[in-house]
């Protein structure tokens, strides 16, 4: 599996645990950036990640800002991303068993790098529910269908 990375200067913090937790797990990493705590705009790591994940280039993406909140509503604008955010262990089951998240985005003000580390770890190891969570799926591509271009 191949795993793609991008943060900006919020999220960077997340980082360090999160590549370690990854490199335990024997995941390549494709690291987008940012490399140091300059302020940057966060929608450029969040399009980097996006798309490397929609070619195919990696299987899933980790994104991290301040919240999460804003790298994934950037993320989400390229057709075929599921990026959710999660706070807490049930939530990143969650993105995984129901939503079928392609990019889990996490907030490097609101958890500490442990728990990131740790929320990648039950998204990773959590499988998709598919039945009626992949119909709600679909129902998110045709929309996509439907308004992308
Ligand atoms: C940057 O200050 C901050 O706005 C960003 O990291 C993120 O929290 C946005 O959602």
């Amino acid at each position: 599996m191949k795993i793609a990375m991008g943060c900006d200067h919020g999220g960077i913090v997340l980082k360090p645990a999160i590549v370690a937790e990854l490199q335990k797990r024997g995941i390549e990493i494709a690291d987008k950036g940012c490399f140091d705590g300059e302020s940057v705009d966060y929608p450029d790591y969040a399009l980097k990640v996006a798309e490397s994940v929609a070619s195919g280039e990696c299987d899933k993406g980790v994104l991290m800002c301040g919240t999460g909140i804003g790298i994934s509503i950037a993320a989400n604008k390229v057709k075929g991303i599921r990026a959710a955010v999660c706070h807490d262990e049930f939530t990143a089951q969650m993105i995984a068993e129901h939503n079928c998240a392609n990019i889990i985005a996490l907030g490097g003000r609101i958890m500490s790098p442990e728990t990131a580390a740790k929320l990648v770890g039950i998204w990773l190891d959590t499988p998709f529910g598919g039945g009626r969570h992949k119909n709600r799926i679909d129902k998110i591509s045709a929309i996509e269908d439907k308004y992308f271009k």
